[in-house]
């Protein structure tokens, strides 16, 4: 019988804590915004835009950092303390609010080869026209950095909460996704 109890405590932990104590939503939201950017735009061009990000894609990265999913440093043991509730309240706060106006960068070149890129791996069948859609997330306006990272990340399966994108990022040059990153740090949506 003693078995069964082992492997039940292993299940336990790794599933994210129970919930935050004391959890008041404007609290959570003020740790955020010092990375993210109180008027939405992050401190650093490395840091994700979160503001008016899709709901449902906010609500399953906090859900992937906090069980493990997807490990980063910084995110991993922030998104650990929260439930599913907590987790959802904050989504709901971030993706009703506007995207904010970054300036992307683009190079001469940067557009041809990003598209050539996106034509192999048909990007569009699921990202459209990078305006995000439920659990796809938004790219258009991105933060260059952060997106020629997450990129570089999905094909070294440093980020492996997604393998379908690790799969196609599998064959896309690294010079063709600092492309890819710089062109879509300059995509408008109107
Ligand atoms: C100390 C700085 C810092 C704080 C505080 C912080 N974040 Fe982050 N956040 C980051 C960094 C850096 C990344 C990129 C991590 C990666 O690439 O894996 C990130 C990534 C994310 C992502 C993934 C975005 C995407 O496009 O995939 C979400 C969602 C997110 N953070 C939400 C939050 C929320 C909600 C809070 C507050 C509860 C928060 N963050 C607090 C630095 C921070
Ligand atoms: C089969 C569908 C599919 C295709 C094709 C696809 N993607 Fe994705 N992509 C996704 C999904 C789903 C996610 C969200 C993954 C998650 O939940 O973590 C994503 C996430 C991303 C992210 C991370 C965004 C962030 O905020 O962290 C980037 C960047 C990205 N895709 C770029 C591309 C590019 C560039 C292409 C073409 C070269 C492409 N994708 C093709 C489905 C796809």
């Amino acid at each position: 019988m003693k078995l069964p109890l082992l492997v039940l405590a292993g299940c336990l932990a790794a599933v994210p804590a129970l919930a935050k104590d004391n959890f008041v939503l404007e609290d959570e939201v003020a740790l955020c915004t010092g990375c993210h950017g109180e008027d939405g735009v992050p401190v650093a061009t490395d840091y994700p835009i979160i503001a008016g990000q899709q709901y449902f894609y906010i609500f399953t990265q906090l859900r992937d950092f906090g069980a493990g999913r997807r490990e980063n440093e910084t995110m991993t043991p922030i998104a650990a303390e929260y439930d599913r509730d907590q987790a959802k309240e904050i989504a709901q706060y971030f993706a009703d609010k506007p995207w904010p106006d970054v300036p992307g960068s683009s190079q001469e070149g940067d557009r041809q080869l990003a598209e050539k890129a996106m034509t192999a791996a048909e990007c569009s069948a699921c990202h459209g026209k990078w305006q995000g859609d439920s659990r796809i997330p938004r790219l258009a306006g991105q933060q260059v950095d952060y997106l020629a990272t997450t990129m570089l990340d999905f094909k070294s399966k440093t980020r492996k909460n997604a393998p379908d994108m690790s799969n196609l990022m599998a064959d896309v040059s690294d010079d063709e996704i600092h492309a890819l990153a710089r062109y879509l740090s300059t995509v408008v949506i109107h």
